[in-house]
């Protein structure tokens, strides 16, 4: 058992398995959970957690795991990182809640100049803060509507921006997220999305291709004077890490502008560093209307944002947007200590060196081993994706196996995919190197041993 009496990056940084995994005491509150909590609520590795830090995972048996989840890209400047909890602490005792709508406080105002200023573009912009990433999504395309007059929006396959009644619609992948949910929000229109390993001419042909397409079915389904918004993520995060073909992006945007139409990027798991850019779209110059951003915005506490042109979102009427809770307090002054940090310990640098660390051997191993069929992503957000050896036919089961022999082993890894064949990576930025090489040996065993 962890002698360690908080989290953070003073834990120790290293992996240790001491019970099988999950060992007794989380077996023992797993019971709980399943009596007391609906199966609907999935769970990946039911180990239950006492502490984190850095680039570990504490449970309450004293095994210490390796982690590659970041709890789903949100922890990227690490669990209890020390300025989050230094200025969580300190506005804790202050004062918790007044509702930003009722009476405001000056650190909601802070993280939104700060998102205007390092957002890309350098038009004018504003911000306002909500609490999960879905109500984010839905507020963006809220504004988009109301702003523009228009009704449709465009998504792209494999797209996943949330669990909400609009947000599932926007979602592409009926299991788990849509199935018997039903009836969707109405205007909702899905389009190509340019996916090079799967795309039928190639992956040379794919942006052309897939843009081309894209436009041509908005054009004739649809008509781009009856569109609000096009929302896609730079990067489809649930839908198995891919980063659409170079060109894609930029020729949508230009679509938009031709057209009127609000280009909604959702940044929600690839902003804030996470793929080796502040913001992924700046990958490729991409500068959206409006960015949408939640999850390692705060470091873990409930934070979402929507930032956009000055014209657009300055349209709304007063009271038309907000929430309770949007922009909390505490959220607001994790967001401070995670932005500072990022600054102050280079964060994106660190996010590209894990890729480089990453890609390399993973390449080297999809060279020796048949079930890779794909290697991709940037920084840290990496992936392979399964397949059937000597085709392209996904192999989810492999993904789950190998997803098991991790945890195992103590090393805490994530699937995805729109066919569940992707094995995907997002370590903590502060993942210190020795525990980033360790955790892909124990991968490399876990796929040769399939
Ligand atoms: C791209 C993207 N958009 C939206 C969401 C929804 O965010 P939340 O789960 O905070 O509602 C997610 C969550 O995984 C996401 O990855």
């Amino acid at each position: 058992m962890s002698s360690a009496t908080h989290g953070g990056p003073s834990l120790p940084q290293e992996r240790r398995v001491v019970t099988e995994i999950p060992g007794p005491k989380s077996r023992e509150l797993f019971a709980r959970k399943r009596a007391a909590v609906p199966p609907g609520i999935g769970t990946t590795l039911p180990v239950f957690v006492t502490h984190a830090g850095g680039g570990v995972v504490v449970d309450a048996d004293g095994n210490s795991l390796i982690d590659f989840g970041s709890g789903i890209a949100v922890t990227s400047v690490g669990n209890a990182a020390p300025r989050v909890v230094e200025r969580v602490t300190r506005q804790v005792a202050d004062f918790t809640h007044t509702c930003f709508m009722v009476t405001p406080y000056e650190s909601y105002v802070r993280v939104c100049e700060k998102l205007n200023e390092i957002t890309p573009g350098d038009h004018e912009k504003r911000t306002f803060l909500l609490n999960s990433g879905a109500e984010a999504v839905e507020n963006a395309v809220k504004v988009a509507r109301h702003a523009t007059g228009r009704q449709a929006v465009v998504v792209f396959d494999h797209g996943y921006h949330g669990r909400t009644l609009l947000t599932m619609t926007l979602t592409a992948k009926n299991m788990p997220y849509k199935h018997r949910f039903g009836p969707f929000a109405p205007e909702v229109y899905r389009m190509p999305l340019a996916y090079p390993f799967r795309w039928p001419t190639g992956p040379e042909n794919c942006a052309e291709e897939a843009a081309a397409q894209a436009i041509d079915q908005i054009t004739k389904q649809i008509g781009p004077e009856n569109v609000a918004a096009v929302v896609i993520e730079p990067i489809a995060g649930e839908g198995g890490f891919i980063e659409p073909a170079k060109g894609f992006l930029p020729r949508l945007a230009e679509f938009c502008r031709e057209n009127g139409i609000v280009f909604i990027a959702d940044e929600v798991q690839t902003g804030f560093s996470r793929t080796g850019h502040l913001f992924a779209c700046e990958d490729e110059d991409v500068v959206p209307d409006i960015i949408v951003t939640a999850k390692g915005i705060a470091g873990g506490l409930p934070l979402s944002a929507v930032t956009g042109r000055a014209e657009i979102l300055d349209r709304v009427h007063v009271g038309g947007l907000g929430g309770t809770y949007g922009g909390n307090p505490l959220a607001c002054e994790a967001a401070l200590g995670v932005l500072e940090t990022i600054e102050a310990d280079d964060l994106t640098g660190r996010a590209r060196r894990i890729g480089e660390i990453m890609l390399p051997r993973l390449r080297a191993l999809a060279g020796k081993n048949p079930l890779i069929g794909d290697v991709r992503g940037r920084g840290a957000m990496i992936a392979v994706e399964l397949v059937v050896p000597g085709t392209r036919d996904p192999h989810p089961t492999a993904a789950g196996e190998i997803a098991g022999r991790c945890h195992a082993e103590g090393l805490l890894v994530l699937t995805a995919g729109t066919y569940g064949n992707v094995l995907r990576f997002l370590p903590p930025l502060v993942m210190p190197e020795h525990l980033l090489e360790e955790g892909l040996t124990i991968l490399e065993k876990a796929i040769g041993e399939v």
